[in-house]
């Protein structure tokens, strides 16, 4: 099959690049490097079913460099990803995640792909009622980024009821693992990882209780392989494993993952972070037949090998 990945420069995308290569597909990637890597890429670089271009997804010239790689299927996961970065600049959020989504997806109808599937977030949740939140569980943004990611998943309902563009949405938890960047606040794995490999002070935020769902890189793929063939079309599936791991717990697997001291500082909590989230993955069971193989242990053991060897 012949691919588009957005965003295949970055940590999720690139090891979805690696993946489908490896499955025997044909893939192009469109990534203007904001926060992605060419070393990400340097295995696909050597394929010659591999294509990079660096762009940005709001260019007006997508369109045509879709229309000539005609792929039967998108996976849209270019986008701004950071909560905080959102707040302190709602427009420029919009303008990356809500403009660069609607220019993709234009994109992708006009060259005639069958089908888009897309990355969102848990953040669309907002505060859930429940958790582990159900696969049909009410939406409520409450960032900009959150408002962003959902609005991508509105207008691919629209692109299907206009056009017939198939998609799948994945609402991906809280995902770790190798290429995952320490910079920023979106990764509390490597940053943990990154700060313990080099013997820097950790911070754990509140009392270390706070609670979220860490799914493998490697099933988060697994995922987007699957909703890439017919299945899940118009549907929407959490990706997350339905349990809960504490900061303080998280904390001493990597410290015990990475041979250091299980010493972090406790600071106070972030205005605005959720005490808890976890999300039931029983509808990605059920629709794409996929599952969390990789438990947090050996997940995390593999993400600090990775960092240790950078
Ligand atoms: N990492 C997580 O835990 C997580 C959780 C929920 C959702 N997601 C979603 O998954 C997707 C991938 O996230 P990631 O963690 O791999 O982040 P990442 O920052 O590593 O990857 C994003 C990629 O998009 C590219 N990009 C950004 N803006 C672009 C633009 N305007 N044009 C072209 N390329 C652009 C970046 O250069 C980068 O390579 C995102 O859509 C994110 O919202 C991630």
């Amino acid at each position: 099959m012949r691919l588009l990945v957005t965003g295949g420069a970055g940590f999720i995308g690139s090891t979805l690049v690696d993946r489908l290569l490896g499955d025997g597909h044909e893939v192009a990637v469109v990534d203007d490097l904001s926060s992605g890597d060419h070393k990400n890429l340097a295995a696909a670089a050597g394929s010659p079913r591999f294509q990079l271009h660096e762009l940005d997804i709001r260019a007006a010239v997508l369109s045509g460099l879709m229309s000539e790689w005609r792929p039967e299927v998108v996976c849209h996961l270019a986008a701004q990803i950071s909560v905080r970065a959102s707040v302190a600049d709602p427009v420029r959020d919009a303008r990356l995640n809500v403009e660069g989504t609607v220019n993709v997806l234009e994109a992708a109808r006009s060259a005639g792909a069958r089908k888009v599937v897309y990355a969102s977030s848990v953040a669309v949740y907002g505060r859930p009622a429940a958790i582990p939140v159900p696969g049909d569980a009410a939406t409520d943004a409450r960032s900009p980024y959150a408002a962003s990611k959902l609005s991508g998943e509105i207008y691919l309902s629209m692109f299907r009821a206009l056009h017939g563009l198939e998609y799948t949405t994945l609402v991906l938890s809280n995902v770790y693992g190798p290429r995952q960047s320490p910079e920023g606040e979106a990764g509390v794995v490597s940053i943990f990882t990154d700060a313990l490999l080099r013997g820097s002070p950790t911070v754990v935020y509140g009392d270390g209780s706070q609670t979220r769902d860490y799914v493998f890189v490697d099933d988060v793929v697994e995922g987007f392989a699957r909703a890439c063939s017919s299945r899940g079309d118009g549907r929407r599936f959490n990706l997350g494993t339905g349990t809960q791991t504490t900061d303080r717990e998280l904390h001493a697997l990597v410290a015990g993952a990475a041979g250091a001291a299980d010493e972090p500082r406790f600071e106070p909590a972030r205005l605005g972070d959720l005490p808890a989230m976890a999300v039931d993955p029983a509808p990605a069971v059920e629709g794409l037949g996929w599952r969390p193989r990789t438990d947090l242990a050996t997940g995390l053991k593999a993400t600090v090998e990775w960092a240790r060897s950078r």
